[in-house]
């Protein structure tokens, strides 16, 4: 059972115990109920107080049901919160630290809620496509008022009890206690001053009105159309709370319960839960057990102060860790000081950072020429440029200094992370730290798995993660690690595509309704068209017969290489990002298109959408297959915070198997026969054509 039921004098306590958070599983409520039937056959108790142990009241629903029926068996939510209201003793929540979810609309089913200030309050199910479907939409409005409770719900963001008790009128909380150690005291001091009151007051008895009715709600759903672009969500909470102004309470409990079910359906939350769950899973590795001692890390150096030693360096700085940074000569190590100084600043100025953090972020960094300054340091990241003869000398130094035990990590992104790790006495100590660009703004963080990096540094840099706060996706060694890989076949379509027929514009336009936050286009420019241009003159020689359009090459040979040029596949104003298209490019393409013989022909939208994302499928597949990725989630993680694929698809896999694999195999087949495409790459990997003849999916 995790909910521990016990008496006190004459008040009966039922306290939650499903650690981490509480979450409302089965047990849990099974626990209630059965609380709930003891004091209330008792007749020594006269009132109940329902609380929760450890670092919450409750965070809501369990996430270990997720999907499962067993989120559903009685005693369901809803039935707990009627055993809640129809007690004939009163009930008191006494509420701490956190109040979510599920949890909020369980306190919400009692008669009174005492709260411990600095609780965070939140009722969060829009954040999973979903919303609150337990009676949330229909009694936050009836004690709060229509509209900050339509606030927290169609934003999902959490709220602090005193805030929130500031409310005029607000009958959320019948008391704030004065500190956290002084509620359960004052908890059972407010139960024995109700315990005689009859009738007992319920939330569903309150009335729910707002004097501006139909206009407001106007309102609100102009409010919500940014937000409901890809996501039903919102404006469904729209619905559910103007149902609580306008119907009997059991009617719009009733039209909750029906929106919630239809919205538990829509492809928009099953993908926001996956990644949820995704997210989650990305950070537990197979063979790394989660008691794992780490390794201390209390300060880290960074070597190189270039564009990504920069960004790197900032992140260990908001997590208060110092920083020291090498460079080869003291204007290399000015130019990143002064531009980390230049992004803090810029923070001050917006009022993002406070003065004082600022001061003690510049004070946590230090610099230095000298590799024998090192000795102490606990790990260090090497930015330097991306030349395996320069990661060479660097990592011999490192080899050299560091101490033993401490980590050694390089940020290369397609060198081979076992030959630099062979550059040391120390193979089990180097790891791969991939971050993206801008490294102190993107969350990602791919971790290269070197084939001798210790399962403590891997424990260890996974911990470091998430206090710098990336979410890391393990990847294995392989060119181009599990998101740049992928990348490159889409890039590779891209091309193929303006050769058929496309403009930059066209293809770009496609694939962001589609949901990416930026086409394949607009992103070589932003990322600097330079960069892929040098990959594929490598590949000319290491990979002959590997496929590509040239018109990158033409554009680059122009000096187009994007934004930092002002001109790219598109034009720039300076200072500015708007992408405005550019006839000579535009006529180039065409040019390029005629020397090869072909015909422009008229593209669908459907179709650059499918061969973009089904190439960073078909070679994820691939990547799965070979063991790169540990699981198809991971890879959708990798997507969605470093790529900007659209969150409501949930990852090029999530959407795969959305598709239907059948399906997805099926579109490779045509495009395999397009003789402009590449036949041998849409040949489906031999894992995706196993899952699919088997009607299978990847998560
Ligand atoms: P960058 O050219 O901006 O900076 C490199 C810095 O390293 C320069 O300041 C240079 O003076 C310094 N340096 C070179 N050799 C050195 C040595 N022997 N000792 C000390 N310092 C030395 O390059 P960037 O873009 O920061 O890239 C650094 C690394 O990060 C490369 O391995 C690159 O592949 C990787 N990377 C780059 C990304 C990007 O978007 N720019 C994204 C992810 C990884």
């Amino acid at each position: 059972m995790t909910a521990h039921y016990e008496v006190q004098g004459d008040i009966a306590i039922i306290t939650l115990n499903n650690p981490p958070v509480n979450g409302l599983g089965l047990s849990t409520r099974q626990g209630i109920a059965d609380g709930m039937a003891q004091a209330n056959a008792n007749p020594a108790v006269a009132a109940i107080v329902i609380t929760g142990a450890g670092k919450a009241f409750s965070g809501g629903a369990d996430i270990k049901e997720f999907g499962s029926p067993k989120a559903m068996q009685e005693p369901n939510l809803n039935s707990v919160i009627g055993v809640l209201e129809n007690s004939s003793k009163p009930v008191i929540a006494a509420i701490h630290t956190v109040v979510m979810g599920g949890g909020l609309e369980l306190a919400l089913g009692a008669h009174y809620r005492v709260v411990a200030p600095g609780t965070s309050v939140a009722l969060p199910e829009v954040k999973l496509g979903l919303l609150p479907g337990a009676g949330g939409t229909q009694r936050l409005p009836r004690v709060l008022g229509v509209e900050p409770a339509l606030n927290m719900i169609v934003s999902g963001e959490p709220i602090k009890a005193e805030m929130l008790a500031m409310l005029p009128g607000q009958k959320l909380f019948d008391k704030v206690a004065a500190s956290a150690e002084s509620l359960a005291e004052e908890a059972l001091a407010f139960a024995r001053s109700v315990a005689s009151v009859r009738p007992l007051p319920l939330v569903r008895d309150l009335k729910c009105k707002h004097p501006q009715g139909d206009a407001y709600f106007q309102f609100a759903r102009n409010m919500v159309k940014g937000m409901s672009k890809h996501f039903p969500a919102p404006a469904k909470c729209v619905d559910a709370v103007e149902a609580a102004t306008k119907k009997k309470f059991d009617e719009g409990m009733a039209v909750e319960r029906e929106i919630f079910i239809n919205l538990m359906w829509t492809a928009e939350s099953k993908s926001l839960r996956h990644l949820f769950l995704a997210e989650r899973a990305a950070s537990k590795i197979a063979d790394v057990p989660s008691d794992t001692a780490l390794r201390a890390i209390n300060s880290v150096a960074v070597i190189g102060a270039g564009t990504m030693g920069g960004g790197i360096a900032m992140n260990f700085l908001n997590a208060g860790i110092p920083v020291k940074m090498l460079e080869m000569k003291q204007e290399a190590l000015d130019r990143g000081i002064a531009t980390i100084r230049k992004n803090y600043e810029a923070q001050v100025k917006k009022g993002k950072l406070k003065q004082d953090k600022y001061d003690q972020r510049m004070g946590l960094l230090s610099t230095t020429l000298s590799y024998d300054e090192l000795t102490g340091t606990d790990m260090v990241i090497e930015a330097v440029f991306e030349e395996i003869g320069v990661k060479e000398a660097v990592f011999k130094e490192l080899d050299r200094v560091m101490k033993p035990g401490a980590i050694l990590a390089s940020n290369t992104s397609t060198l081979d992370v076992n030959k630099i790790a062979s550059f040391t006495k120390r193979p089990e100590d180097v790891v791969g730290l991939h971050f993206f660009s801008p490294a102190n703004v993107m969350k990602l963080l791919e971790v290269v798995r070197g084939e001798k990096t210790a399962i403590d540094v891997m424990a260890t840099v996974m911990s470091v993660a998430k206090k710098i706060r990336k979410t890391a996706v393990v990847s294995g060694v392989c060119d181009g690690f599990i998101g740049n890989r992928m990348i490159e076949q889409y890039g590779r379509q891209g091309g193929f595509l303006l050769d058929e027929g496309c403009t930059p514009a066209q293809v770009d336009r496609a694939i962001e309704k589609f949901g990416f936050a930026m086409g394949p286009f607009r992103m070589g420019d932003l990322a600097g068209n330079d960069i892929g241009w040098a990959i594929r003159k490598r590949r000319y020689t290491e990979q002959p017969d590997m496929k590509y359009s040239k018109t990158a090459d033409l554009l680059c040979e122009k000096g187009r290489f994007g934004q930092k040029t002002g001109a790219g596949w598109y034009d720039y104003v300076p200072g500015k990002r708007d992408a405005i298209p550019n006839a000579e490019v535009e006529a180039m393409i065409a040019a390029h298109r005629e020397s090869l013989g072909i015909t422009a022909r008229k593209i669908s939208d459907e179709e650059i959408v499918q061969r973009l994302v089904f190439s960073l499928v078909n070679e994820a597949a691939h990547i799965l297959e070979e063991g790169i990725a540990a699981k198809a989630s991971d890879i959708d993680i990798v997507y969605i915070f470093g790529y900007g694929f659209p969150a409501h698809r949930g990852g090029p896999m999530n959407y795969a198997d959305q598709v239907g694999l059948f399906n997805v195999v099926q579109a490779m087949h045509r495009f395999a026969q397009n003789p402009l495409d590449d036949a041998k790459f849409w040949q489906p990997a031999p894992l995706l054509a196993r899952l699919a003849a088997e009607g299978k999916t990847f998560n």
